[in-house]
């Protein structure tokens, strides 16, 4: 998702920019109503006979909502300011731990789940290497991506383009293109999108330029190397030069599971 929406982390700096943001992630990403929302999408998809491994369980909000449906879920995340929250919610069930160096026994797992984790820094080589170590035969990951569709309206388009060149190499991008062929190298099928669920969302190219303009992309989680202020500098000024800048726009996206099976 693009501009003042969701979350993700500096590739690299471990978990300072989570621990800061801590307090206000759940008020600030769409509280319970986006957790509901994708718990709603993944809990179709969930063998409520199996434990649920949350992997950048974060604050363990969406873990809460799957834990009231009637799943066991346990949780590992880096952030340990993002982890006191979800203590707070699961109890013992949550641990500090690295996507890339799970704590849990090889072949254990069922059926694992991260929303908004692979656009966070962690290198999804190392993740999908650990979730392929983990899972049984057959058993299942379920990814819902914070980016894995860009809108493609006007303030779109500007703001992918400044990612893209704020990240070249893509490790902030989680689109079925980008993780399809990872998973595939660590032995993980690609089972294609899974409960699509279609959301609108309105603002303004102002309200965005204002949004990133210290270069505090969504909203405080990215933050970026000030030599590249420049490059977000430029993106506002072309925000702003849009027709009507204060006219919010509607924008669209769809959020849905990718579904990856250890083959
Ligand atoms: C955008 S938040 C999403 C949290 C939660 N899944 C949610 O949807 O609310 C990303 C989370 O990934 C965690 N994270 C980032 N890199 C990680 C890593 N290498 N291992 C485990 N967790 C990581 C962060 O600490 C943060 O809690």
């Amino acid at each position: 998702m693009n501009g003042a929406a969701p979350a993700g982390a500096p590739a690299g700096s471990g978990t300072a920019a989570f621990d800061a943001i801590a307090p206000t992630y759940d008020a600030s990403r769409g509280g319970t109503a986006r957790a509901a929302g994708f718990a709603g999408q993944l809990a179709p998809l969930l063998d409520p006979a199996e434990p649920v491994l949350d992997i950048g369980v974060g604050t363990g909000i969406v873990a809460a909502e799957l834990a009231a449906r009637g799943h066991r879920v346990y949780g590992v995340d880096l952030s340990p300011g993002m982890l006191a929250h979800a203590r707070g919610r699961l109890g013992a069930r949550v641990a500090v731990g690295d996507a890339g160096r799970l704590p849990v026994r090889t072949g254990s797992v069922a059926q694992a789940v991260s929303t908004w984790l692979l656009h966070a820094g962690p290198d999804p080589r190392a993740v999908f290497a650990e979730v392929a170590r983990v899972l049984r035969p057959g058993g299942r990951y379920l990814v819902i991506p914070a980016r894995g569709m860009r809108p493609t309206d006007d303030i779109g388009r500007i703001v992918g383009a400044l990612e893209d060149r704020l990240d070249p190499h893509g490790t902030r991008q989680d689109s079925p293109g980008l993780l399809a062929p990872i998973a595939a190298a660590h032995g993980l099928r690609y089972e294609g999108p899974a409960s699509e669920r279609p959301a609108v969302f309105h603002v303004s190219p102002e309200g965005m330029a204002r949004a990133i303009a210290d270069g505090r992309l969504f909203t405080g989680a990215w933050q970026i190397d000030p030599a590249d202020l420049p490059l977000v500098t430029d993106a506002c000024t072309r925000l702003r030069a849009l027709p009507e800048p204060w006219r919010p726009r509607v924008r669209e996206m769809a959020d849905f599971v990718m579904v990856f099976r250890k083959v």
